[in-house]
């Protein structure tokens, strides 16, 4: 008799179309660093700076890539994937960075052949824009991804995505801007050990603020590639029909004690600095999480309106890499200047001494899938189903027919709220939502999940609704 899968219950959950393959990032694999034109990177400097990287290697030739991009999608199919996600470099594009730069047309021939050569072997390519490596001359020019004042970085950004567009967008269909806004910022700005190298560190770093950077450069970011996303949705998506968005880091924070509240919220709070730093502004309200403005004041930039409009909402769906998880002790201390993770402790193990998970090389990588799976459902729950907008429009609504009702006299007898799940929204088809209940119009069943307003809005009726 056959041995039963050691998953048998998982046997065919996924759906038909269900994607999966590998993600890489351009500097970490290409090589040819500065073949056919290509121009330094910011990675490029920092790897070629004695004692920034640990075995003192470079880039220069990483796994050549550049060279082996046949054989590398042959080995890949043979793997069996669906889908392979790489980045490109920016650099390799437009060797200078700029939008009045030249075009390196050599650079985009090597990212059109790779698209080619997936497409024809039925593999879909999922194309990061920018993992890490801003242009080096860009760096010298205006300090790269800092420069906010003279908004520079952005249009120079922009004009990159859109050549990106106009010349890979006739295969590529599915965009991400960012790889892991937040593991540049911190690693790069606040930590400084990667590439550009700045932090208050003066052991370390010559120059650079980590009380202040980090959150300026995650806000171009975050700009930025709202621009990017308005340019594709405007100019592309009408006639390339593709879906563009973000990937954001996050690992899973649990409370080291789950029974004390100042562990739970400090867990929560870590969540937030670290994941709804980004996913806040894209997802749920077009600015950053209150923890983060009540601890950082004025260092963390503001939206104008108008950004806040144009960050809300600029992702078709939620991309994440996610690794590990940790377990969160509040500090009584106040916070550091430079503090970036909330005002915890990380710990590896919790209050009873149950570790996070086996160890790997990696010395901040513990093996965690239960703590994956919490990530999964807080930020299903949190920014799918925690529809906090329709909860204050129907809370507003009916504690109006209340108050019409005992001041002003009004007989108001019954109430129907539009609407009870997300349904065909008329000219705007599916792209509106409506319901209490979210429905995954991909599923073939149209499978529904409650929201939160629909347990909001039970407990306001049983609340007002007088007993007999
Ligand atoms: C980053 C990669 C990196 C890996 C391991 C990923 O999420 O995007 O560039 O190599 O983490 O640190």
């Amino acid at each position: 008799m056959a041995k039963p899968h050691k998953f048998k219950d998982l046997k065919g959950v996924l759906r038909p179309d269900f994607t999966w393959g590998y993600a890489t990032a351009a500097t970490q694999v290409e090589g040819g660093w500065n073949a056919d034109g290509e121009g330094p990177s910011i990675w490029d400097t920092f790897a070629h700076t004695p004692g920034k990287v640990k075995d003192g290697s470079t880039p220069d030739d990483a796994v050549l890539s550049y060279y082996k991009y046949k054989e590398d999608v042959a080995l890949m199919k043979s793997y069996g994937v669906t889908a392979y996600r790489f980045s490109l470099s920016w650099s390799r594009i437009i060797p200078l960075g700029g939008k009045e730069d030249p075009i390196n047309e050599a650079g985009l021939e090597y990212y059109q052949n790779l698209v080619d050569e997936l497409i024809e072997n039925e593999i879909t390519p999922f194309v990061t824009l920018f993992h890490w490596d801003t242009p080096q001359a860009l760096e010298d020019r205006y300090g790269g991804m800092l420069d906010k004042e003279n908004g520079t970085d952005t249009p120079d950004f922009v004009n990159y995505a859109r050549v990106c567009f106009e010349r890979l967008g006739d295969r590529v269909k599915h965009w991400i801007t960012y790889n892991e806004p937040g593991v540049y910022t911190l690693a790069g700005y606040a930590a400084g050990v990667h590439a550009p190298a700045r932090s208050s560190n003066r052991k370390l770093n010559d120059e650079g603020d980590s009380s202040t950077e980090p959150f300026i450069v995650g806000h171009t970011e975050l700009v930025s590639h709202a621009y990017a996303v308005q340019l594709y949705r405007e100019k592309f998506q009408p006639h390339q029909k593709g879906m563009i968005g973000i990937t954001l880091h996050g690992n899973w924070s649990e409370p080291w004690d789950e029974e004390n509240p100042s562990d739970q919220e400090a867990a929560e709070r870590a969540r937030e600095f670290e994941i709804a730093w980004y996913a806040n502004p894209v997802y749920k309200t077009g600015d950053y999480p209150a923890s983060m403005r009540a601890q950082l004041g004025d260092r963390l930039p503001r939206f104008t309106p108008e950004e806040s409009k144009l960050v809300l909402g600029s992702s078709d769906f939620y991309g994440m890499n996610s690794y590990t998880s940790f377990f969160v002790k509040h500090l009584e201390t106040p916070p550091d200047i430079n503090d970036h993770s909330a005002n915890i402790e990380k710990l590896e193990t919790n209050k009873q001494g149950v570790s996070r998970g086996p160890e790997s090389d990696t010395y901040w990588l513990c093996t965690s899938p239960w703590g994956f799976r919490k990530l999964l459902n807080w930020i299903w729950n949190e920014k799918v189903l925690n529809d906090t907008f329709r909860i204050e429009f129907f809370e507003g609504y009916i504690a109006a027919i209340g108050s019409a009702l005992k001041e002003d006299g009004v007989d108001v007898r019954s109430y129907f709220a539009w609407t009870f799940t997300d349904n065909w929204e008329w000219a705007a088809g599916y792209t509106d939502r409506f319901g209490v209940t979210f429905v995954d119009f991909e599923s073939k069943e149209k499978k529904r999940y409650p929201k939160k307003s629909a347990s909001v809005i039970r407990e306001l009726f049983q609340h007002m609704i007088k007993k007999e």
